[in-house]
């Protein structure tokens, strides 16, 4: 017999307190906290859907290591397990450790990037853009068209529209220094992208000579939606996809606070010698020596062990119903959300359903300030507060007002998402009722993270 219900691939056997709050305490918190979620503490949350990154729960055997762990100074029996893993998985040459994502992201673009070229991406992640504007370059995303509607139904809603990059490559041939390819694409909806997708871009790319490096915060995730969904890899492991996703690369970025599994940690993997050796010095000057790269011993081998964990068909199953499981519970209720679920979050469309409130009122910062008031629920609005600011002072809004819900890893159970699935039912009760907000005091750049708000009557 095979049974349907799919269950958390672990146990637990050690457990962290959550605390919960009355209804007036929350009122409170978010009054102290200038109405901005970042501002609050996070003993003061009950589920924390604020990201995905570097929140996760490690397991038995990542402790095991980090245990064993080796802190030498240079050339660490660490290090090398770590490169191990790397290698086997991405096959690429040299494997450079980074504190985070962002940092591969900073050296590779320091070494690769001039001033005045443009850097294509399915979509970029916010760092990312600003690490290749900081090269005073250009970032331009090129998304599959059609993906910027919410409600449709794609299989690989995160693709690059190659067409496009053929477009740029023509009209910019000496302007490209390297191509992206974001997977899954967070800033649109943790969708994924297809291996035809890759192959495609990748193919481009070669014969134009430009090298073609992938975004692969979420490599795992993505291998299994190319798994399930994309003809002809039913019967190959996430493991095998992974391996050929990276073969079509010349190199890779990574946030290992995602699919690394651990609470910290990354790298830049890549095939090129001399922009290695590049990579390296600058690594040195910011980061560290190039065997550990700002990381512990024990960071390293979290990441070493935590890259295969993340490659298990029973946790991606899991990881990748959890979400979906949400996405069912909001169709059901009629609750908008950006369509198909992505595999690291859903994405609550407060244009859509809040639409009595203005984007001057900002209706996804006013639901992710609702889901805490109500619910003790931490989320983050990806919307006008996030993007709407301009370099000039002023204000342009977004076309997408979002509130994303992301899922730590290995975290909460299906009781834990429930709870999330009727507080946000119930706010489907009350939404008429809710209020815009207005901006008290903000900074003059990235203003979600420390702005100031007042609820509108
Ligand atoms: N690229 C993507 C696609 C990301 O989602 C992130 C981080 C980064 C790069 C940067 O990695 O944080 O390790 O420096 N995303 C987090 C999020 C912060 O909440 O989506 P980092």
């Amino acid at each position: 017999m095979e049974f349907k219900t799919i269950i958390e691939p672990f146990r637990i056997r050690q457990v962290q307190a959550v605390r919960s709050t009355t209804r007036e305490e929350r009122i409170a918190a978010l009054e102290n906290a200038g109405n901005n979620v970042f501002l609050l503490k996070a003993e003061d949350v009950l589920i924390d859907l604020l990201t995905d990154s570097g929140t996760g729960a490690m397991s038995n055997e990542q402790w095991a290591g980090m245990m064993r762990s080796d802190e030498s100074y240079a050339g660490a029996d660490s290090y090398y397990r770590f490169e191990k893993a790397v290698k086997d998985i991405t096959g690429f040459k040299h494997i450079i450790p980074t504190h985070q994502g962002r940092a591969a992201e900073r050296i590779l673009f320091g070494a690769a990037v001039q001033e005045g070229q443009v850097v294509p991406n399915n979509t970029h992640f916010d760092t990312t853009r600003a690490n290749i504007e900081a090269r005073l370059a250009t970032a331009v995303d090129i998304p599959t068209p059609g993906s910027h509607n919410t409600q449709s139904i794609a299989p690989f809603k995160g693709n690059m529209d190659v067409s496009e990059l053929k477009i740029i490559l023509d009209q910019w041939s000496d302007k490209v220094p390297m191509v992206l390819m974001t997977i899954t694409n967070n800033s649109n909806g943790g969708q994924p992208v297809s291996m035809e997708n890759i192959k495609e871009a990748s193919g481009l790319c070669a014969e134009r000579g430009v090298p073609f490096f992938i975004d692969a915060c979420r490599f795992a995730e993505n291998s299994w939606f190319i798994k399930i969904r994309e003809e002809g890899y039913e019967n190959k492991t996430p493991l095998e996809i992974a391996q050929e996703i990276f073969s079509y690369a010349d190199g890779a970025t990574m946030s290992a606070k995602k699919d690394g599994m651990a609470n910290m940690g990354g790298f830049l993997a890549l095939n090129d010698d001399t922009l290695a050796e590049k990579c390296r010095s600058m690594l040195i000057l910011t980061e560290g020596f190039p065997t550990y790269g700002g990381l512990a011993g024990y960071d390293l081998e979290s990441v070493a062990t935590g890259l295969y964990e993340a490659l298990r068909e029973d946790y991606l199953a899991y990881r990748v119903r959890t979400v979906a499981y949400v996405g069912d519970r909001m169709n059901e209720m009629g609750i908008p959300i950006l369509q198909p679920p992505g595999g690291h979050a859903i994405y609550l469309d407060a244009k859509a359903w809040l639409s009595h409130i203005p984007q001057e009122g900002y209706p996804g910062w006013a639901l992710a300030n609702t889901l805490y008031r109500e619910g003790g629920i931490r989320a983050s609005e990806i919307g006008s507060v996030m993007f709407g600011q301009q370099p000039d002072g002023t204000e342009k809004f977004s076309d997408k007002e979002l509130v994303r819900l992301a899922f730590p890893r290995r975290v909460y159970t299906q009781s834990h998402i429930d709870y999330v699935v009727e507080v946000l039912q119930y706010i489907n009760t009350i939404k008429e009722s809710i209020k815009g907000v207005r901006i008290k005091k903000q900074p003059s750049a990235l203003r979600h993270f420390t702005a100031e708000f007042e609820n509108l009557n």
